[in-house]
């Protein structure tokens, strides 16, 4: 059985007092889940983060990482510097990073390869924009992003691996994919995943959806067959809102 794993995405949001008592309010209230819950948090609150979520079951991430250990790369930070701290998740390729800030699946599965290196886990996300999916391109779009960001990869990574599936425009739109629709999308990543690196490996890896989840809906995505929690934006910034996605089962 996989478990259902919620990860908050708070991207440019949070001041460290913000951050500080969002941690110290949420703690109290997902104590008893069984579900893995992480906070991907702007570098200048990670270290806030770890020392207010010490002792409690939230994990912490970055939202972004360098794939160069060090050097001359003025404004990065590297997956060496997060591992030092005690940060064990890294998002990497997030639709915006691709977007905005010209990631490609190179960098992606550079990037991927260097958070492993490091013990980091990478939470790679893959999804295709709205022209993509009206030209029926939508299946192809994902299992190439799957293939790329996975390449030269060994098994021993891949099931430690999470991937993110966030159709690009359900993200920050209020537009969520159907569950049905976001399960096939996420059996189709998971069918790739089995092609490169067997049966055993695909059953196991995490595949999240993202993308305008929240409490209304969390639910009906997390008790499909193949949806295995959600890498949450908006409704993560709110303690009463990604408590109730985290607690969707109680
Ligand atoms: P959203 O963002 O939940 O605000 O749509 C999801 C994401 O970008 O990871």
């Amino acid at each position: 059985m996989r478990k259902k794993v919620i990860a908050g995405n708070w991207k440019m949001n949070m001041l460290p007092n913000e951050a500080i008592s969002f941690i110290t309010e949420l703690e109290k209230k997902v104590k008893n889940t069984q579900n893995e819950v992480i906070l991907c948090v702007p570098y200048t609150d990670l270290f806030y983060c770890l020392l207010t979520a010490q002792g409690t079951n939230i994990k912490i991430g970055a939202q972004n990482m360098h794939w160069e250990k060090n050097g001359a790369y003025t404004g990065e930070i590297s997956g060496e510097m997060l591992k030092t701290i005690g940060v064990e998740y890294v998002i990497i390729g997030h639709s915006e990073r691709r977007q905005y800030f010209a990631e490609t699946d190179e960098t992606v599965n550079k990037k991927v390869k260097a958070a492993f290196s490091y013990g980091l886990k990478p939470i790679v996300c893959v999804g295709e924009t709205l022209e993509e999916r009206e030209a029926g391109k939508a299946q192809e779009i994902i299992t190439t992003q799957t293939k790329l960001a996975l390449e030269g990869l060994t098994q021993e990574q891949v099931n430690h691996i999470i991937i993110a599936y966030e159709p690009i425009w359900a993200i920050g739109t209020g537009k969520t994919a159907t569950a049905h629709d976001a399960n096939e999308a996420i059996k189709q990543i998971r069918e790739k995943v089995e092609e490169l690196y067997g049966k055993e490996v695909a059953q196991q890896v995490i595949i999240q959806y993202g993308g305008s989840v929240k409490p209304s809906n969390a639910k009906e995505l997390f008790e499909t067959s193949d949806i295995d929690g959600a890498l949450v934006g908006g409704a993560s910034l709110k303690v009463e809102d990604f408590e109730k996605i985290v607690n969707y089962n109680q």
